[in-house]
């Protein structure tokens, strides 16, 4: 049996991968693809949704538009990781797949609610689109299985010492999420960073013998760059991958089942993850926090995923 899942993105390189592993998956169910401000504006991320998605293929699942800022916040995007289109490195044709005319936010409340089984939400971007839909329609929380995110970190950030990305572009919404009584997986930089794929394996990808992988191959090495400047890695993480591949297999990562609650009131510290690894408060646990990774395994299904064009 497949899961049903929500794709909750912000494409993006690492998101597009992640997409196109999903789309897919037999493991998975995609019902619909999400676009929200965070690596880029929201007309290019949705733009660049719609690019994947015509990769992937597939015509028959809706792609809508979703939150264009954060709740509270200016949107602060990251051109020099994923470029001024969001997506650089691929010269990409027209999207042959057209946008949803319903806000992602609707679609989202939506299709969940319409679903015979309980879906999982994938959100690999700010969690502006889930908050809101949590806010618009909180009944939905009863139809939501779990939430398989990509964002946070127990230890280090990467947009500043305290905060990741995802995390840090919406922490408001974060706040609202980590908050929903929802079982969390949260699939943070913790295990992401060292879900790496080695030069010689994004060769394996590119030559699979179908465009996808050449395409990503070439994305690969764009996005690469950035990893090579800021860490001295040839490796770059796929993060959002990962929290797919935690979808299609949980085995793959290691988790610690405890309390996450986000900061969004520090000066130096808004966009925290505050895990309580070692059980110093008496808050409930409510996510289980993804903290050790099985690279070999993980970047063997990543490339299996790929094969599958
Ligand atoms: C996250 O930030 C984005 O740049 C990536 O797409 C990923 O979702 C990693 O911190
Ligand atoms: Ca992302």
């Amino acid at each position: 049996m497949s899961t049903p899942i929500v794709f909750d993105t912000d494409p993006g390189h690492d998101d597009a991968f992640a997409l196109l592993v999903a789309a897919r998956a037999p493991e998975l169910k995609l019902l619909a693809v999400t676009s929200v401000a965070g690596n880029q504006t929201l007309d290019k991320t949705t733009l660049n949704a719609r690019r994947v998605m015509t990769m992937a293929g597939l015509r028959d699942v809706p792609v809508a538009a979703g939150m264009a800022s954060p709740l509270l916040r200016a949107l602060h995007t990251v051109p020099h990781i994923h470029g001024v289109s969001g997506l650089d490195g691929y010269d990409f044709g027209p999207p042959e797949v057209e946008l949803a005319p319903e806000h992602a936010v609707d679609l989202m409340i939506r299709v969940v609610g319409e679903s015979p089984e309980p879906v999982t939400l994938v959100p690999v971007g700010p969690l502006t689109n889930v908050a809101m839909a949590l806010l618009r329609a909180p009944e939905i929380k009863d139809q939501v299985a779990r939430i398989v995110l990509m964002g946070g970190a127990a230890e280090l950030g990467n947009v500043t010492p305290a905060a990741e990305f995802n995390i840090y572009v919406d922490p408001e919404a974060a706040a609202i999420v980590f908050g929903a009584g929802i079982p969390i997986t949260m699939v943070g930089l913790d295990a992401t960073h060292k879900a790496r794929v080695r030069p010689a394996e994004r060769e394996r990808i590119r030559n699979l013998g179908n465009p996808v992988g050449q395409m990503v191959a070439e994305l690969m090495i764009w996005y690469g760059q950035f990893h090579r400047r800021k860490y001295g890695w040839d490796d770059p993480p796929v993060h959002d991958a990962l929290a797919v591949a935690a979808v299609i297999r949980p085995d793959l990562i290691e988790t610690r089942h405890v309390n996450v609650v986000v900061e969004t009131a520090g000066t130096y510290t808004a966009g925290r993850t505050v895990c309580d690894l070692r059980g110093v408060t008496d808050r409930a646990p409510n996510a289980d926090v993804a903290m050790e990774v099985n690279r070999e395994a993980f970047v063997e299904l990543f490339t299996e995923g790929l094969a599958r064009y």
